[in-house]
């Protein structure tokens, strides 16, 4: 099987002056990710990497360091991660960590749940961090203007795989809305809403959250796969998220199929697949399909 992988630095308003560090971070995680899968490793250890990536970035993204700041100048973070068999661990409200992604892992891996919140979550961090560890000077100049002008930021990263073996993985992480309410969660800890995967896809949702959850997004989108031309199914999942007031990217592998749609400003997204690779920030609002 050719692997590929897929992946979005967040959708929403993305800064001019902020955009080749994104597209320079995008870059670099999406082919640290696609080495993995060219070396054998699971679709699973190529999303983990992609994403852990993008968290460690702090010159770019919304998550990890540099994850937007809630009202009370603290990053909370959520994060999923979901494999094609089903298996799947998610964080909400987590404080005390780099990489909100490993620890959805651990969720996964080794707890008998699925969804860990604040304090149980950050339980499971070996070595806890200060708040003040994933401030930047970039996510607290944002705060400062989203108090002035109410101007949002950019929404989650994320990754999907297909490895050499044929299975499927998609990984989810962010720092959520900025200026949220302490303790407010978005959809990509919510299976089914932000992240998702079957034997035959991996989905990953960037965006205003709160839209996302009320449509069920990501699961949607895969039950409509199944009977839908991908431009139409993606199409109405957007519309159904405008429809709860909000705005957002989707990426998506579809067997061999990278589907990817926006209808915000602007969205950061890059896949790689033998031959062939891709990485913009692109303002053009649209639904890509490459075959
Ligand atoms: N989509 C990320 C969030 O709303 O938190």
């Amino acid at each position: 099987m050719e692997p590929i992988i897929v992946l979005h630095g967040g959708a929403g308003n993305i800064r001019l002056e902020d955009r080749e560090a994104y597209l320079k971070g995008l870059i670099k995680a999406r082919d640290i990710a696609y080495d993995r899968l060219e070396s054998n490793q699971s679709a699973q250890q190529a999303v983990l990497a992609a994403v852990v990536n993008m968290e460690n970035n702090k010159h770019a993204f919304n998550a990890g360091k540099g994850g937007a700041i809630n009202r009370d100048g603290v990053v909370e973070s959520d994060a999923a991660i979901m494999l094609g068999n089903g298996s799947c661990g998610a964080v909400a409200a987590i404080k005390n960590t780099l990489n909100p992604i490993l620890i959805a892992q651990k969720v996964m891996a080794e707890t008998e749940t699925i969804l860990l919140v604040a304090a149980g979550a950050e339980a499971l961090v070996d070595k806890p961090i200060e708040n003040s560890e994933l401030l930047t000077p970039r996510t607290l100049k944002a705060l400062e203007r989203w108090k002035k002008t109410n101007e949002t930021g950019s929404n989650t990263v994320g990754a999907v795989a297909l490895d050499k073996d044929g299975n499927f993985a998609a990984a989810t992480s962010t720092g959520g809305r900025l200026g949220k309410m302490p303790g407010r969660v978005g959809d990509t800890p919510i299976i089914g809403a932000g992240t998702y995967a079957t034997t035959e896809m991996a989905i990953s949702c960037t965006g205003e959250g709160e839209a996302f959850i009320t449509a069920v997004t990501a699961k949607e989108l895969s039950i409509r796969l199944e009977f839908q031309k991908p431009k139409e199914a993606m199409t109405k999942v957007l519309n159904d998220v405008k429809r709860f007031n909000g705005e957002g990217g989707i990426i998506c592998l579809y067997q061999k199929q990278i589907i990817v749609a926006f209808n915000t400003a602007q969205m950061a997204i890059a896949w790689k697949k033998p031959n062939a690779n891709y990485a913009k920030v692109s303002s053009k609002a649209q639904i890509m399909i490459i075959d």
